[in-house]
């Protein structure tokens, strides 16, 4: 269905609800989301406000459904929407492959120690009475063997759930963000992201500011506004302090995989 929406000008454009081109399909606590409403700040990008959570939880329901939890976009407007489980759900790359195999897929990546703890302070958030990190972590803590069932953990083997990925799409299709990167330099990362969706580099560093409060880049929605947008407070909490012996244990188990991944991708996020 194509529905028409009058501009300030009077111009009639017609508008329709798209199947995502664009997907950010993980990871999760990579800051999927700081990315998702930097790239709402694109003209030529629309993007759904919740994840769909449709390739996971109700692909039963069908495309149509899918389609229909879209934003309304002109024919030059590019859909996007980010659901971070999907990365490292199983099932998933063959049911977007059968959606489109043109669909672009981003990824944020963040050390996966940092973003076990981070997903760890979530967890906390919502479970208070939630055993320690340290305990979950590890089988027990006399062999100090990692529990490498804990789904926390599981989630930072990027390579092995990238290698699915990879039966379905080819990597040139399949772009990274440094999660730390995209605190860091947000203009850059998003340069990087415009040019993979092929768009002209519009949200640049006039975007972004600073807040040193937060700890985090805040944002403008428009490059001259003087209005600062900061994500909730949900974004960038703070973590638990975590034994370091437990974290070196971790930071020994995700080498050889980080590895792994910086020879499969080309590039070295530079986790250590
Ligand atoms: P922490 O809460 O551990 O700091 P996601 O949106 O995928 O759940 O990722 C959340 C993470 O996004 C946060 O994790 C934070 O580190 C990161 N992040 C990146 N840019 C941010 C921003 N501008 N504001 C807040 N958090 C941001």
């Amino acid at each position: 269905a194509t529905y028409s929406s009058y501009e300030s000008s009077g111009n009639v454009k017609n508008v329709t609800r798209r199947l995502p081109q664009a997907i950010i399909i993980g990871v999760k606590k990579g800051g999927t989301r700081a990315l998702l409403e930097y790239l709402r700040l694109h003209p030529k990008i629309r993007a759904t406000g919740p994840e769909p959570h449709f390739f996971d939880k109700h692909y039963k329901k069908g495309l149509e459904w899918y389609r229909q939890q879209m934003p309304l976009t002109k024919s030059d407007q590019l859909t996007v929407e980010k659901t971070p489980s999907y990365f490292v759900t199983k099932g998933i790359p063959e049911k977007v492959y059968i959606m489109s195999k043109r669909t672009k897929l981003i990824v944020v990546v963040r050390d996966p120690v940092t973003r076990a703890i981070s997903d760890f302070a979530q967890l906390v958030s919502r479970r208070p009475d939630v055993k320690p990190f340290e305990q979950l972590a590890l089988v027990d803590n006399r062999t100090k063997m990692v529990d490498t069932s804990w789904t926390i953990l599981k989630i930072g083997i990027y390579v092995k759930h990238l290698v699915n990925w990879l039966e379905y799409f080819p990597l040139r299709q399949i772009h990274f963000v440094s999660g730390e990167n995209l605190i860091k330099d947000p203009a850059h990362e998003l340069k990087l992201v415009q040019e993979f969706l092929g768009l002209e580099p519009l949200i640049d560093h006039h975007y972004f500011s600073f807040n040193s409060t937060k700890g985090f880049p805040c944002f403008r929605k428009h490059a001259n506004s003087s209005k600062i947008h900061c994500l909730n407070n949900d974004k960038g909490r703070t973590h638990p302090s975590v034994d370091p012996s437990v974290i070196k244990r971790l930071r020994d188990f995700f080498r050889p995989f980080n590895a792994r991944l910086y020879q499969m991708t080309g590039h070295n996020f530079g986790w250590t």
